[in-house]
């Protein structure tokens, strides 16, 4: 490491994006452009480029350039929200930086004195150490552009004074033209997660702070500022996501001085991170997606969470978990029944849910004392266990790891392990308190008790869930915030339990909802995207879900026909319709349905299996149309060759007639077959529009991608709450 200043601008390109990295001077990086690629640059473009963004000091202004680092600092004279809060006792409260090294992909690129030098990196991972001395600090930033386009950053903060520093805050930071100045985000509540929301930029904050101590029903999930009305396919959209499962910010800002950034990072308590001598702390991911409308945007986070090594290929099994079906009622019988149910209709894995330990026959009683109940499952789990496997699916399993309810053994025996901030117990949520997994002890019982699980049955999958916020989490004795220390705990007990049992999948429920961040999903393997099942809320939840993660990662079920959380009734063509479009799964009692409900299921399921690679594997398209009337989207084979759109209608309009709607995406120039695609019953109030039987009885009709782009096709009208499907097939 060269101790003297750095001196760099860093070009990172990737798929239609440029990052170009300003290290000059010693200065802290800062993102000097990002957006559209630019092409290669010359060193005295990029210098250009650099020079070009300087802001011009007006009459009482700071009279230098007001220069925004990833990580901002208040020295330039930056007024806005600083990267570092935090001080020694009053002392060292606004650090100054200098980079002292830069390495490109672990190669040093750092440059003295002089002109700085020009470090072409492509798709890269860029680290750069900076230091204050009088401060007592270092820091190391890591940006990395990957080969989707879709941009990272961290920060790792080291104490090297001698005194504790207390860490209040630590946030980084994108900048954002000017022309970007609506903003949109999710918000959302139990049984209702993820609904979007719009509004303009104004001087000032638009904060989305979480603290709940988990990611939570109403996150951020994706902060977008983009030019004003953009959409799915329209507008330029700078966006961030804070990858953390436990309390967290996303902003956007505007300041006076005409700059805008969008960021995000942890939401540290009062005095929750206090590092000693020698200690760092390093923030989450702050991921970055620049984009052409919401697809490109949700494309590239797509995109990377499908190129990691350990990313769920698109055979999801089929999944029946037995909640809606038999609640805390684990009758053997009933769910040997149900698993015979579930094979023959070819579901692959069976799900017990909660209910199958302690006292647990409610949820009064019970969770945190996690064996078996003697009482419910007098022979152990085998029964069940075993007759699932014979019938050859997988068998998973539901835990809460992080609950305890008050009345059980653990909390009996273990008072002190209830997360609290002294001497009183934090309000209850669904009868139940948090175990603190920062306690070691503690963690080592959690831990010990699911492994010996784990060992003792043949468990495929956890279901994990975590049903209640972080209220007053303090750790005892001394009642301390323990939010990040529980959620670092949690991270480590998934990787703990991952590596004891190769292959073990799991899922991130939450409530189903409240933990869909991308930190949870570098461990998890799908979200249970909500509580509720009602068709009509999925087709809105599954839009704003898939804006981060890519449909095999979102729990879809087909539940019973009237709705458990929503009281609606729906068909089970609407039902099924929406599910297939992510990791399919029943939670419904079989043993309630039709013979002519089975059988219609029985064909959503064949159908699901046999085109999965596409409906989990494609490129998803969401279609600007009337979100009141009609939701629409579509998945495309990476290689074109086909593609398989949904028109679900969601409501009634004031015209008669969509008209014609369109089907984008694909190739322009290759032509192709469109056909409506039934698999069980027919909408119901169908009107079948007349290309559909132009060639022959629902043969549907053959135009090029352009045509179904630009021109699209009439809608075939249905009554509301119905979905119409269409293949689309390319032909020589
Ligand atoms: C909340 C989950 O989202 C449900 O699916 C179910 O597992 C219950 N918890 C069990 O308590």
């Amino acid at each position: 490491m060269v101790n003297a200043a750095a001196n760099v601008y860093v070009v990172l390109r990737a798929e239609g994006v440029s990052a170009v990295l300003d290290v000059a001077d010693g200065r802290l990086p800062a993102l000097a452009y990002w957006g559209p690629d630019l092409g290669p640059q010359s060193l005295s473009e990029v210098a250009a480029l650099v020079v070009g963004g300087y802001t011009q000091a007006e009459n009482n202004q700071i009279s230098a350039d007001i220069r925004v680092a990833l990580l901002p600092e208040h020295w330039t004279g930056w007024v806005g929200r600083p990267g570092v809060s935090g001080s020694r006792a009053g002392t060292a409260w606004s650090p100054r930086f200098t980079s002292v090294a830069v390495r490109l992909d672990g190669e040093d690129a750092a440059s003295s004195a002089g002109i700085p030098t020009l470090v072409e990196g492509g798709i890269a991972v860029v680290e750069v150490d900076a230091v204050d001395e009088s401060a007592g600090l270092s820091l190391t930033l890591t940006v990395e552009l990957t080969a989707g386009g879709l941009l990272r950053s961290q920060a790792q903060l080291t104490n090297t004074g001698g005194e504790d520093y207390q860490l209040d805050d630590l946030v980084l930071a994108y900048p954002v033209p000017a022309v970007a100045r609506e903003v949109l985000d999710l918000a959302g509540r139990w049984g209702k997660e993820r609904t979007p929301q719009r509004q303009p930029l104004n001087v000032g904050q638009h904060v989305r702070e979480g603290r709940k101590g988990r990611t939570g029903p109403d996150a951020a999930t994706v902060l977008h500022l983009g030019t004003p009305g953009f959409g799915f396919a329209e507008g330029e959209i700078w966006a961030v996501h804070t990858a953390w499962s436990g309390n967290h910010t996303h902003y956007a800002e505007r300041v006076f001085t005409g700059h805008q950034v969008v960021g995000g990072g942890e939401l540290l308590l009062p005095g929750e991170v206090r590092l000693a001598a020698g200690e760092s702390y390093t923030s989450p991911w702050l991921y970055g997606s620049y984009g052409h409308g919401l697809d490109e945007v949700a494309r590239r986070f797509h995109r990377y969470l499908r190129s990691r090594p350990h990313h769920p290929g698109t055979d999801r099994p089929v999944t029946l978990n037995v909640w809606e079906a038999v609640y805390f009622d684990h009758d053997l019988d009933r769910l040997l029944d149900l698993a015979q149910r579930a094979a023959d209709l070819g579901v692959e894995r069976y799900v017990l849910d909660d209910g199958w330990f302690g006292a647990r026959r409610n949820d009064l009683a019970g969770l945190g004392d996690w064996t078996v109940s003697p009482e419910a499952w007098p022979d152990g789990l085998h029964p069940l266990v075993d007759r699932v496997r014979e019938l050859e699916m997988q068998f998973g399993l539901w835990f809460e790891p992080e609950m305890v309810n008050p009345d059980s053994d653990v909390a009996r025996a273990h008072p002190e392990w209830i997360m609290a901030t002294g001497d009183r117990l934090p309000v209850e949520s669904r009868h139940q308190q948090v175990i603190n997994l920062g306690i070691p002890e503690c963690y080592a019982y959690i831990r010990d008790a699911i492994l010996a699980i784990l060992d003792e049955y043949a468990i495929g999958y956890l279901k994990w869930d975590h049903n209640r916020d972080l209220i007053d989490a303090g750790t005892a004795p001394t009642g301390r915030p323990g939010v990040h220390e529980q959620t670092q705990a949690f991270y480590r007990l998934v990787d703990e339990l991952k590596a004891a049992h190769p292959g073990l999948e799991i899922e991130s429920c939450s409530s189903g909802g409240a933990r869909v961040d991308l930190e949870v999903l570098q461990r998890t393997d799908r979200v249970w995207v909500s509580d509720c099942i009602d068709p009509l809320e999925r087709v809105g939840m599954h839009r704003w879900t898939t804006q981060l993660i890519p449909p095999e990662l979102m729990g879809a079920h087909i539940a019973s026909g009237r709705s458990h959380t929503t009281g609606r009734v729906h068909d089970l063509s609407f039902r099924a319709a929406t599910a297939v479009f992510g990791h399919l799964g029943i939670e419904w009692d079989l043993a309630r349905a039709t013979a002519e409900e089975l059988a219609e299921l029985g064909g959503w399921i064949a159908f699901y299996r046999e085109h999965r690679t596409l409906l989990l594997g494609g490129d998803l398209v969401r279609l600007d149309v009337d979100d009141d009337a009609v939701v629409a989207h579509g998945v495309l084979a990476p290689d074109r060759s086909q593609a398989i759109f949904s028109f679900a209608s969601v409501g009634r309009s004031e015209v008669a007639s969509l008209g014609r709607l369109r089907f984008p995406g694909l190739d322009p120039a290759r032509r192709y077959r469109v056909t409506p695609l039934r698999v069980g019953e027919e909408p119901s109030g169908l009107t079948v529009p007349a290309w559909w039987d132009l060639d022959g009885p629902r043969a549907g009709v053959v135009l090029n991608g352009a045509a179904l782009a630009a021109a699209g096709l009439t809608a075939a009208g249905t009554h509301p709450d119905h979905a119409v499907l269409y293949r689309l097939d390319a032909v020589s």
